[in-house]
């Protein structure tokens, strides 16, 4: 079935409308800890309540595109590195460390009053090709790799020590079948075996003892639907967690597509499984993507996607917002036409809150409601004094 263009709009206003209503009546009371932030911006309103809500930085762009900069800065009161704080981006050539882009994004972010969500010092992906050369060509031995990954994860964390929030110490280690497991053919797990990630933790705890160290994936919150990924990652850090080993919290990804189904209230109770066994628990990465007409424009092609679309990235919040534990809700990439979608699954986008003209989508609104309905609940029912 297909909606109308004037049914749209129709349902779209009063939504809107709505928003408004709770952005007036918020503003004269809502205060920001930062200035020149807007009282009804996703951050004062998440501040309210002792939430960090944040974006994933594309330091191409921060400080270049004043449209760009201005919603990271304004929007935003955390910050996630795309990938200035991958391996290859901080050492590109064996021994040669560049720190220059992610002191960049650490300055920005002090000087706007955000925290920093580190990312990330142990995955598969943006190794350095020096690095993975060296492993497949036999110059770099099984025992000179481990003392390598030391390295870099004692570098890394002392050179950012105290300017950290929160790291992703270890990123994607799980398969995603029925029942999940760590990965054995992950290329740290193969090399090094499955105790590295309890290591990777130790590592990353002794160079900075008060950041918060992550297990950082995707679909752990009961997003495949099974639960078994997310019971697989409930097994290992519980287990870690009794070891001893300084592991603080679990960041759930958060990437939702529109074809497939998600339940907001599993999500919660995943959330709520690791808050009860002591973990901190963050969303990461949400972004929520669907089918679009070209990559360019990001217009869905189907219109029931406009509704499915905000209405996952509201129930994500949601779930953030019902467990205490759940200290940050980060959504990756700023909008539609910097986000990572459209790169790598064919056909598809939108998956922001802001479209490809940096304009704020139904997703952003329907976030605006939900914290400003955290922050200040529900007004109180007008009173009936002949029923009192
Ligand atoms: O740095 C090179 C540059 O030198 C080269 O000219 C250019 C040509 O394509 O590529 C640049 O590297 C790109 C890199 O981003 C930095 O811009 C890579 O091609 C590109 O693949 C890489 O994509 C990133 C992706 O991780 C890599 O896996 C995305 O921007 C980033 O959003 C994405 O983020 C990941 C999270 O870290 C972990 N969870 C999943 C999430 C989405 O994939």
């Amino acid at each position: 079935m297909q909606l109308s263009r004037r049914k749209l709009t129709g349902i779209a206003a009063v939504a809107v409308s709505a928003a408004t209503v709770v952005a007036v009546s918020t503003s004269a009371i809502a205060s920001s800890s930062h200035s020149r932030v807007p009282s009804d911006s996703l951050r004062a309103l998440a501040s309210k309540i002792g939430l960090r809500v944040g974006n994933a930085v594309n330091m191409d762009l921060l400080n270049v595109n004043a449209t760009y900069t201005g919603i990271v800065a304004n929007q935003f009161n955390t910050v996630t590195p795309e990938n200035v704080m991958k391996w290859d981006a901080i050492e590109p050539t064996q021994g040669q460390l560049n720190f220059g882009p992610a002191d960049a994004l650490v300055k920005f972010a002090q000087q706007h009053g955000q925290l920093v969500r580190g990312h990330t010092l142990m995955w598969h992906n943006q190794i350095p090709s020096w690095l993975t050369t060296g492993v497949s060509n036999g110059t770099i031995t099984n025992a000179q790799l481990r003392n390598i990954l030391k390295q870099h994860i004692t570098d890394e964390v002392t050179h950012f020590k105290g300017k950290i929030w929160q790291w992703d110490v270890a990123n994607e280690f799980f398969t995603d079948s029925n029942p999940s497991m760590i990965n054995p053919n992950d290329f740290w797990i193969s090399h090094l075996g499955t105790g590295i990630i309890a290591d990777a933790f130790r590592w990353a705890h002794a160079a900075d003892p008060h950041a918060l160290l992550f297990y950082n994936d995707y679909n752990i919150a009961g997003e495949d639907g099974s639960n078994a990924k997310a019971d697989a990652v409930y097994a290992m850090v519980t287990q870690l967690k009794k070891q001893g080993v300084p592991i603080d919290g679990v960041g759930d990804q958060g990437h939702l597509d529109t074809q497939y189904g998600f339940s907001g209230t599993r999500m919660r109770d995943d959330l709520q499984r690791y808050a009860n066994a002591g973990f901190r628990v963050a969303i990461t990465e949400a972004d929520v993507r669907t089918f679009v007409n070209n990559s360019t424009d990001q217009v869905p092609t189907d219109n029931l996607a406009l509704f499915a679309q905000p209405y996952e990235f509201d129930q994500m919040m949601k779930a953030c917002l019902a467990v205490r534990q759940c200290i940050s809700f980060t959504i990756w990439d700023v909008n539609d036409s910097n986000s990572w979608v459209p790169g790598v699954f064919a056909g598809e986008g939108y998956a922001t809150l802001y479209d490809v003209n940096y304009q704020p989508k139904q997703a952003y609104t329907d976030l605006q409601v939900d914290l400003a309905g955290a922050a200040f609940g529900a007004p109180h029912r007008v009173g009936d004094s002949h029923f009192h």
